[in-house]
């Protein structure tokens, strides 16, 4: 995405009030009115003069869709300091996740990859966004989606949220709420930044950034390279993102150009269910092999479950007599006349009943009279007494 700035402001106006000349007492000349067109021009205190600190504007795109300190929105500015505070990699909603109303939600469990959010309740197509002014929701769904953004947050220097209708006019996304970012900060001094973070399922945020300061008392360069991964709190959940952003400016008195790059990719693992390469490429013979064969398989499995269910059946109520094996609920049926010390084994946990059976099997429990469940566990396989235990479990 590539985002172009051209903004001017009007000129600083000195205007004198002569009705002021009028009043009588101490004032001797004409009152002078000193109106400043934005909060970068400094007064000095001489009541004449207004000292130009040389440069600069605000940038002046973004105030037209933000809400001031009078307007009757309900808002949240949020500024450099504090978005650096919870900015670990994770995606910009996640950012966001402490301020009123929002709810965030993540592929991966961790906010790294593809992410949502919501607010008030209104989902993603019914938030408006903006980059520095430019309308940012998907033409298509009027979404947002934040996948081509990584690491955009490193560059954001000021976010305002505004929860319900609020001032934005860029299309029917701000019925929900707006969410504004700016990255057109201005930063006269030279600096570089390398910032690490690691945290939780091998997630690393790698970040740096440059600027070159004001060169020449009117251009500037900023720019940011990103590299984040996460193995993600899911299975088949791993994300890979990059980033990078680029910004130039040139700066006078009265004329701001910015020309802003930004650019993102991000390969993530299927942590849903994915569409067959088939099925995207069109091939309809491959795709009905693939379901045929995928049927085929879920039947096999069906059919293999109940015979393993069936055999399971059998070795309860019926035993096996080529093995000797008698039924277990020839002598474990509740209220049954077996052996006056046979304990009741239904209702019990799956680990529990699995976990004697193989203790008699392999001799460490011997408390039964006469070995007989020792006898009955050590002729059933490994497989039959987690069936068996899984058979009994619960059931009473
Ligand atoms: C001949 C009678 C008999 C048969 C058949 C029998 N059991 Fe037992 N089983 C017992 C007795 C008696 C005990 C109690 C042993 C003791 O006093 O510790 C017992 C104990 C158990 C326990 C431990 C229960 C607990 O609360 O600790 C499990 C589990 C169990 N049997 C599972 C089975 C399974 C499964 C089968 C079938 C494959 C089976 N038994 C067949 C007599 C039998």
């Amino acid at each position: 995405m590539i985002l172009f700035f051209l903004s001017s402001t009007g000129q600083t106006t000195t205007k004198t009030d002569s009705s002021l000349k009028k009043l009588p007492g101490d004032r001797p000349t004409g009152q002078t009115t000193i109106k400043t067109d934005n909060g970068l021009r400094n007064f000095d205190g001489d009541s004449s003069s207004v000292k130009n600190k040389g440069l600069f504007l605000e940038p002046v795109e973004i105030t037209a869709i933000r809400a001031g300190d009078k307007s009757p929105f309900t808002k949240l500015n949020i500024n450099a300091g504090q978005i650096a505070k919870t900015n670990n990699g994770q995606d910009l909603p996640y950012i966001l996740d402490q301020t009123p109303s929002v709810v965030v939600g993540s592929d991966a469990g961790n906010g790294i990859g593809y992410t949502n959010i919501s607010i008030r309740g209104t989902d993603a197509s019914r938030i408006n966004m903006t980059l520095n002014g430019l309308p940012y929701n998907d033409a298509e769904s009027q979404a947002i989606y934040f996948v081509d953004l990584p690491d955009f947050a490193s560059s954001t220097n000021s976010i305002q949220i505004q929860r319900g209708v609020g001032t934005s006019s860029n299309g029917a996304g701000a019925f929900g709420a707006t969410m504004n970012f700016s990255s057109n900060a201005f930063f006269p001094d030279p600096y570089a930044e390398f910032n690490n973070s690691f945290g939780s399922f091998n997630s690393w945020k790698n970040t740096l950034k440059a600027g070159s300061g004001l060169i020449g008392g009117h251009f500037t360069v900023d720019m940011r390279l990103s590299r984040i991964s996460s193995n993600g709190y899911i299975d088949r959940a791993t994300s890979d993102l990059k980033s990078a952003y680029f910004s130039t400016a040139y700066i006078s008195n009265k004329t701001s150009i910015r020309f802003n790059i930004i650019m993102g990719s991000e390969k993530t693992y299927q942590a849903w269910n994915g569409v067959p390469e088939s099925k995207l490429y069109g091939d309809s013979a491959q795709l009905q092999q693939e379901t045929s064969s995928k049927l085929a398989a879920e039947t096999a499995r069906m059919k293999a479950e109940a015979k393993a269910q069936a055999a399971t059946e059998k070795l309860a109520n019926e035993g096996d007599s080529h093995r000797r094996l008698p039924a277990c609920l020839a002598c474990h049926i509740n209220n049954s006349g077996g052996p006056i010390e046979t304990p009741v084994i239904t209702g019990q946990s799956e680990e529990y009943l699995l976990k004697q059976l193989n203790d008699f099997a392999s001799g460490n429990r011997k408390n039964d009279v006469y070995g007989r469940m020792r006898d009955v566990a050590s002729k059933l396989t490994p497989e039959e007494r987690t069936a068996l235990a899984r058979y009994f479990q619960g059931t009473l």
